[in-house]
């Protein structure tokens, strides 16, 4: 098993206070910082805390930077459940970041292959993430990084698996309604970050979570790959971290 700090919290708004105080300390502590940011229920929680603490004047995003994982291909910024509009929902329109400062994957680009070229030269621009906040997925999935045959480095575009889908049918009327294609942030972005903050909540992510820190490094569970990273902090509660704690 890898060395990786581990702060197992006894629910999920314990945990999201948690994941909140770690990416308050940071933008305390490096106003300028670049964040990199995730959609889905995982975060929500995380970010109440930090727009409660921005309106009480105890933080402030002003010269924060921010990229996020990815985004479905075909929505609109403004669609319900495009993950533009769930950042500006969720964290943007509620805190002092500046717009300009914010970047999602443009789902609607007229050439994919070029944003995602763009969407990594960007990252690099900005020196690469200070603080990434990751969830993942029931399979095991990273941003969008599906199980497959191998990892994948660079930001692009990816068919959604089937779990994927029917996990996140939830949000949309009915499973024909997700899209079937994002744009994702690759490993090699995600890796280069230079903190990686996981967060995890639930027993349908234990399985995910015990693969990710005790199994071997495959792309058959993209997590996996995060053993290789220095600098990563696991926040999760006690039903998402069942399989690890049991087995050590
Ligand atoms: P969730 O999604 O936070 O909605 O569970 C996480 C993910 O699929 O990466």
């Amino acid at each position: 098993m890898v060395t990786m700090q581990i702060f197992c919290e006894k629910d999920y708004d314990a945990m999201s206070r948690r994941a909140a105080q770690i990416i308050a300390a940071e933008i305390v502590h490096a106003p300028g910082c670049v964040l990199g940011l995730a959609t889905g229920s995982t975060p929500e929680g995380a970010y109440k805390y930090l727009v409660d603490w921005c309106k009480a004047g105890l933080l402030s995003f002003r010269d924060v930077r921010s990229v996020n994982l990815d985004e479905y291909k075909g929505l609109a910024p403004d669609h319900d459940q495009s993950y533009r509009y769930f950042m500006q929902r969720n964290l943007f329109a509620h805190v002092d970041i500046r717009p300009e400062n914010t970047r999602v994957p443009d789902g609607l680009a007229a050439d994919p292959d070029r944003e995602c070229a763009e969407y990594d030269a960007y990252i690099q621009s900005l020196g690469y993430v200070d603080l990434q906040l990751l969830g993942i997925g029931r399979n095991g999935h990273i941003g969008f990084n599906e199980p497959g045959d191998c990892f994948i480095r660079e930001t692009h575009v990816v068919d959604l698996a089937e779990s994927t889908i029917e996990a996140n049918s939830r949000f949309f009327a009915s499973p024909d309604d997700v899209p079937k294609q994002a744009i994702s942030m690759g490993i090699g972005a995600i890796m280069g970050a230079k903190r990686i903050l996981l967060a995890a909540s639930g027993a349908d992510k234990a399985d995910a979570i015990y693969k990710t820190v005790c199994g071997p490094i495959t792309p058959r569970c993209p997590g996996s790959i995060l053993q290789l990273h220095p600098n990563v902090v696991l926040v999760a509660d006690e039903a998402a971290l069942s399989k690890v704690n049991a087995a050590s």
